[in-house]
């Protein structure tokens, strides 16, 4: 008959005697661990006649679970012992000061493409976006600029390194690809804008290698130049909160558009300082006209069916306009005391009326 009460004592006595948490996992491993000693017992069975082993083994492990129990419950107080004691020593004042901490803000191309999406939005247009590298078919032959075509200088591209067929990608120098790409996968009518950035071999004051557009069409049934003309008035006075502003539509050139126009808004300058609104002089915001015919059979629409009409922006312009930024480059350049001054709070831009289209 197997006498455990020595193990038993002398076990029971390391787990009260721990005063650590530390010690009562060391206890723990000597009684119950791998070369443990109460699991040495229980290893023992084995060699034993099988008409001993069902006492032993049951004596063993009772011994067993009531050391594991006694291990868990001292575990359980000092663990109370030890919080209670941290809730009484640490103490969080509540009235300190907050420590100032660095808020992000936005960065004015983001406010920009925000509001005009809001002013859109209200107006019915839901907003597209396509892919920043591009085909040639995309940027330039659907939209009714073949190869070879003198339209192309106006554009400088940037081009990846031709592929075994020949053909090379590009960075998009427009977003007007978004209509051919939002054209081909839908039906119309179409109500648009596609902000994005786009890419050309230019860098000065007032250009920079990568900027932003905005695009708009829109395509139905009866849509006139009229129309054009409404929703540009609308989108400028409402952008820049100003009643008066004149649009002016001067007769230009774009393969995708017939006809062609540029639209300039009415501003003055006092004391050297820019006044959007009627004035003496124009500023040139962007381009736009009447989709041509052969833009919508490269995407197989049906001219005599379907017209509309589109114009694209520079966001950077509108931005500098708008909030008296005299410089394109440091758009760009990530300097901390640039966006200090010229980036917005993050917690004003209108929501985005329209939605994504689908
Ligand atoms: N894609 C033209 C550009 O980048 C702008 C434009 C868009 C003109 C739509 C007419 C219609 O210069």
């Amino acid at each position: 008959m197997s006498d455990f009460s020595d193990i038993r004592i002398s076990a029971l006595d390391a787990v009260e005697k721990s005063i650590s948490l530390k010690m009562l996992e060391d206890a723990r491993v000597a009684l119950l661990g791998k070369s443990g000693s109460i699991t040495a017992e229980l290893k023992k069975m084995g060699a034993l006649p099988p008409e001993q082993r069902k006492e032993f083994g049951q004596a063993v492990n009772s011994l067993k679970e009531e050391i594991a129990a006694a291990l868990d419950a001292k575990k359980a107080t000092m663990e109370e012992t030890e919080l209670s004691a941290r809730l009484t020593s640490e103490t969080l004042d509540i009235t300190l000061a907050p420590r100032p901490e660095t808020q992000g803000s936005i960065h004015p191309v983001t406010q920009v493409i925000e509001e005009m999406t809001a002013i859109f939005g209200a107006m019915g247009f839901s907003v597209a976006e396509g892919p920043e590298i591009e085909d040639d078919f995309h940027n330039f032959t659907a939209l009714n600029i073949p190869a070879n075509h003198p339209a192309r200088q106006m554009h400088d591209t940037f081009y990846f390194p031709e592929k075994p067929d020949g053909t090379r990608n590009l960075l998009r120098t427009h977003t007007s690809p978004v209509q051919i790409r939002w054209m081909q996968h839908h039906q119309p009518p179409y109500r648009f804008i596609a902000p994005g950035r786009v890419y050309r071999c230019d860098s000065d004051m007032t250009h920079a290698p990568m900027f932003h557009q905005i695009e708009a069409l829109v395509i139905d049934k009866s849509i006139t130049m009229a129309h054009l003309k409404g929703c540009l008035t609308q989108m400028v006075r409402s952008f820049f909160g100003v009643e008066d502003v004149p649009l002016r539509f001067r007769p230009s050139f774009f393969p995708f558009t017939e006809p062609s126009a540029e639209v300039d808004i009415g501003c003055s300058w006092e004391n050297g300082e820019l006044k959007i609104g009627a004035g003496k002089s124009w500023l040139e915001i962007g381009g736009c006209g009447m989709v041509h015919p052969n833009v919508l059979k490269a995407v197989n629409l049906d001219p005599a069916q379907w017209q509309g009409f589109a114009f694209g922006m520079g966001i950077e312009r509108m931005a500098m306009l708008k909030y008296g930024i005299p410089d394109v480059r440091p758009f760009f350049e990530s300097d901390a005391r640039w966006l200090a001054h010229y980036s917005f709070a993050p917690f004003d831009i209108p929501s985005l009326v329209g939605g994504l289209a689908r």
